[in-house]
């Protein structure tokens, strides 16, 4: 059984990660119409996972009593100035995601409440990588520059990227299976 406090908790966790999703989905229709097909597959695949960072909260709490709400999900930005800007906003909205998984952390700790705690050390872990990978996305741009041909190392990039967060995947799904 969840106090309702968490559960409130957990569902606006829930609202943000929804919401990441649907961010990060409008930033790959943008990266696609100005041609980065690279940068997009990425954050299709970046979508992708919010989502399931989402279906998880949704089966905890249903797991632990509690009622998971389908949150409304407001538009999010759908225009950019640059690849430059998207991977900024990627790595602010993942910084607030990181500040709103150490607040649940801190209240199961003021609730005494374990099982929660030990459900979030899989966010505390997944946002230290998905903050280090924005930040790493964006150093590289930094570093290429942009405009013209940059734009083209860029997305080349972001392809490596998207390799790697696929082999990350990958070899989770498999040590699961084992
Ligand atoms: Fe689920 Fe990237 O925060």
């Amino acid at each position: 059984m969840i106090s309702k406090n968490m559960e409130a908790a957990l569902n606006h966790q829930i609202a943000l990660e929804g919401y990441a999703s649907q961010y990060y989905l409008a930033m790959a229709s943008w990266c696609d119409k100005e041609g980065m097909e690279g940068a997009a597959e990425f954050l299709h695949f970046q979508s992708l996972e919010e989502r399931e960072h989402m279906l998880k909260l949704f089966h905890y709490l249903s797991e632990v009593d509690g009622f998971a709400i389908t949150p409304a999900i407001e538009q999010p930005p759908i225009e950019f100035e640059s690849v430059q800007e998207v991977f900024s906003l990627v790595y602010e909205h993942e910084k607030k995601v990181t500040q709103s998984i150490n607040d649940l952390v801190a209240t199961c700790y003021s609730e005494n409440d374990y099982n929660t705690l030990n459900f979030l050390q899989w966010y505390v872990e997944e946002q230290r990588e998905e903050e280090n990978q924005a930040r790493s996305i964006l150093d590289k741009i930094k570093l290429i520059g942009e405009g013209g041909q940059s734009l083209y190392y860029i997305d080349k990039e972001m392809k490596k990227f998207l390799a790697a967060a696929l082999a990350k995947e990958a070899a989770a799904a498999d040590s699961e299976a084992q």
